[in-house]
């Protein structure tokens, strides 16, 4: 059994008193018992600015802090940057790589995935690699070959044994915000040719244990009929995560 993971997606959202509350109201709601206690791992990733706030207000409870993003450098002139050795001296556990944002507004392409990759699973942060299709790729009817070329290329001389914590989010671009969701079957397709690739990087073994989150327009609603499919490990959620309650019941499915 592959143990769920549902992370929150802040992206340019909340100040650090904003996050302070968020806390404040949604710990209550997930921790203890019949609550999700240690059923599935809750992650929050909250802007840079927002990490020490979400760890400060998040200890000793069941929800762990992500970041959005990271370089792959160990030091140097490369400003507005930030390292994975800082996100853990910060007390974050998990990183987001390759969002389809930064893809698309900030250059990421499938080479600087696989840098980023490489320093996240190095330093020992628990990486959550986005992939996923654009409405005329999957009209197109690649969806297939998009996916396996994110996989490939993320994947490029990462060492299995290194990468055990990886987690893959599925996300296909024209769900994102646009309160359009892939089906469970659609997602569950998508999280098949993830794990067959990954079984070809990394070996059947890995693949069976890989975690694959699914991430678009996750809410209160679907979030029961996304989670109950087999092959869909967690859940990647953007808009729905900035309101305690919501998100709550999301991690509650
Ligand atoms: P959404 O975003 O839930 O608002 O669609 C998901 C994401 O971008 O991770």
């Amino acid at each position: 059994m592959r143990k769920k993971l549902i992370a929150a997606n802040w992206k340019m959202y909340k100040t650090p008193d904003q996050t302070r509350d968020f806390f404040h109201d949604f710990l209550p709601l997930v921790h203890g018992p019949d609550r999700n206690a240690g059923r599935d791992e809750i992650v929050v990733c909250p802007t840079y600015l927002c990490l020490e706030a979400a760890v400060t207000a998040a200890k000793g409870s069941n929800v762990a802090i992500g970041a959005q993003n990271l370089y792959w450098e160990k030091e140097g002139a490369f400003t507005g940057e930030v390292n994975a050795a800082m996100l853990l001296a910060v007390g974050v556990t998990h990183v987001i790589i390759g969002h389809s944002e930064r893809r698309q507004y900030f250059g990421e392409t499938d080479d600087t995935v696989n840098l980023k990759l490489k320093s996240a699973i190095e330093a020992g942060l628990i990486p959550i690699v986005c992939v996923g299709e654009v409405l005329e790729e999957r009209e197109a009817g690649l969806t297939d070959d998009v996916l396996r070329r994110q996989c490939l290329r993320a994947f490029h001389k990462v060492s299995a044994k290194k990468a055990v914590s990886l987690v893959v989010a599925y996300e296909p671009v024209w769900a994102i915000g646009t309160g359009k969701t892939a089906t469970p079957q659609m997602a569950a397709d998508a999280h098949a040719i993830i794990r067959a690739e990954a079984a070809e990087s990394f070996g059947q073994e890995f693949a069976d244990k890989l975690r694959i989150l699914y991430g678009g327009s996750v809410k209160p609603e679907n979030a029961h009929a996304l989670m109950s499919e087999e092959e869909i490990d967690g859940a990647l959620v953007g808009g729905a995560s900035l309101d305690p309650k919501s998100f709550a019941s999301i991690v509650k499915y």
